[in-house]
């Protein structure tokens, strides 16, 4: 230590390196608005992480535009000019790694996923999905929900698996089915709870709250359950300070 006390000799004045920041990695095909919500969070420091690219196989997708706005690298990378799902996830593995994510999150990515490329990112790829999972697996879930007279449907972020939406499930929210109620408000309702439950579900992953095991998913170290951690309808109403009249 110097004798004439050199600030910078205290412990102090000791700043420690800045742990890195964890690296996510969104993959997109249209609108992006769930992009958009975890970019907003990551905005307002509460995402637990950097979205560091947004890489989509739709090149005119405007959630591309939404990353380039924000200062995020936004990658076209366009299935059409690969001649097999094979050689296309191939082609993707490869720019995702590029980026050494921490987690890759599916936000509305439509596309179905080879094995190798699932086997690949296996416990650190997430995706949302719109509807009450084992629920509606698949395409057209407000459509469905709706002609099957359900009360309540909603939205659920799970661990992606080589059975298509078949992952342990991490979060849902619910929506309760108002009379009345069209396809079109319904998916509306429901996308309002994605922005909510997604960005949470990251942080969580980020944080090493969420985790995959081989018999499902664990929250804080606890298995959960098949429907993991659910947001009632009142609870996402009231943050969403929607009117709860039904
Ligand atoms: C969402 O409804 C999501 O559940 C599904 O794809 C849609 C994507 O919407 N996987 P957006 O592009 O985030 O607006």
């Amino acid at each position: 230590m110097s004798e004439t006390g050199d600030p910078s000799d205290t412990l102090q004045d000791f700043t420690p390196e800045p742990a890195e920041a964890r690296r996510v990695v969104v993959l997109i095909s249209g609108n992006g608005s769930n992009l958009q919500a975890l970019i907003d969070e990551q905005h307002h420091d509460r995402l637990g992480g950097e979205i560091v690219a947004v890489i989509s196989n739709q090149p005119d997708a405007h959630g591309l535009k939404r990353a380039r706005d924000a200062g995020i690298d936004a990658v076209a990378l366009p299935h059409r000019e690969y001649d097999s799902r094979e050689a296309y996830d191939g082609a993707l593995i490869k720019v995702i790694e590029r980026h050494e994510p921490d987690l890759v999150v599916l936000a509305g990515f439509m596309r179905i996923l080879t094995p190798r490329f699932v086997q690949r990112f296996l416990g650190r790829l997430i995706n949302i999905h719109p509807s009450l999972l084992p629920a509606y697996q698949g395409l057209n879930t407000h459509a469905r929900a709706l002609a099957d007279g359900v009360a309540e449907h909603g939205c659920s972020v799970h661990f992606v698996t080589e059975e298509l939406d078949g992952g342990p499930v991490l979060l849902q929210a619910v929506v309760e089915v108002a009379e009345g109620e069209t396809e079109e408000s319904l998916k509306e309702k429901v996308h309002a709870r994605e922005h909510l439950i997604y960005p949470i579900a990251v942080k969580w992953c980020l944080e090493g709250r969420l985790q995959f095991a081989d018999d499902g998913a664990r929250f804080d170290g606890t298995p959960l359950p098949a429907q993991g951690l659910r947001m009632s309808h009142a609870d996402a109403a009231e943050e969403l300070d929607e009117d709860q009249e039904l």
